[in-house]
């Protein structure tokens, strides 16, 4: 069995390292400085400055979890393709964590935080280098709780795979494995232009999927009926009270209430 440092990513080692403020921003600078034009992985045990979306931060035990970011240059895809190349690398984590688990458990929460048995296991923070409406790479960096079994007492939704599943073995190497087998096939799959939105397939991993769901909006709390993802990649909402339906296109719209009961719930 390899260490994670060990491991081929395309058949080059991983860039492994003990502590970075946030391998998002290290990747992003390493990709810049050295002009690198080929798919690479950043992998930290620890970071001082994890960042997570909306601005929020990403706190991890140092050498229990996986942390890492992924960098994908992407000449030729246009901005209009980010929903599908996003979706396929959220599909593609969501295997890797069922392959894991040998059962079929992970939920993605829109549009992109991974959800078992109602607690968020990870989280995937994209960033993207665009030029006019073209996309020259896209830095995808995820945290997934694999071993850490205390949280901050204020992330009470936040849990780890050990920590739902005391008792089976869960192995970062083989995750990372998995997780990388799955980047290198859509990675070789975009070079050929050759994905499609598959919002079927989304849905079926979509979290609370044809359910009733709360979200905060504008500082307002609304309960709607979760409709799904739309081929344009936006979720499609239907407010309970009122059937109207709307869609929201960023993340950074809504904040999603596990707990209704809090308002100052964290998603
Ligand atoms: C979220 O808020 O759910 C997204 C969290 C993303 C965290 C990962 S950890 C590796 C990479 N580096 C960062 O600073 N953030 C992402």
């Amino acid at each position: 069995m390899k260490s994670i440092s060990e491991l081929l990513f395309f058949q080059k080692p991983i860039v492994y390292l003990d502590s970075v403020p946030s391998t998002n921003d290290f990747i992003k600078q390493f990709v810049s400085e050295k002009s690198i034009n080929f798919p690479i992985i950043i992998f930290s045990e620890f970071q001082t400055n994890g960042r997570g979306q909306r601005g929020k931060g990403w706190i991890s035990n140092a050498g229990q979890n996986l942390l890492f970011s992924l960098y994908v240059p992407c000449s030729g895809c246009h901005i209009g393709d980010l929903p599908v190349i996003s979706q396929e690398f959220y599909m593609a984590i969501a295997d890797a964590l069922n392959a894991s688990l040998s059962e079929d458990l992970i939920r993605i929460k829109w549009p992109n935080d991974f959800i078992i048995l109602d607690k968020k296991v990870g989280g995937v923070l994209i960033e993207t280098a665009i030029q006019h409406d073209q996309i020259d790479g896209i830095y995808l960096g995820l945290g997934l709780n694999v071993h850490q079994i205390d949280f901050p007492e204020d992330l009470k939704d936040a849990s780890s795979l050990e920590r739902l599943f005391p008792s089976r073995k869960f192995c970062r190497v083989e995750l990372m494995k998995n997780l990388m087998r799955n980047f290198e096939n859509i990675i070789e799959r975009l070079e050929f232009h050759t994905l499609k939105l598959n919002v079927e397939r989304y849905n079926k991993f979509l979290y609370k999927f044809k359910e009733e769901v709360v979200l905060r909006m504008n500082g307002a709390k609304l309960v709607c009926k979760n409709l799904g993802v739309t081929e344009s990649g936006a979720w499609l909402l239907e407010k309970i009270d009122t059937q109207e339906r709307f869609e929201v296109h960023s993340s950074s719209e809504v904040e999603f209430i596990y707990n209704p009961d809090s308002m100052n719930d964290r998603n």
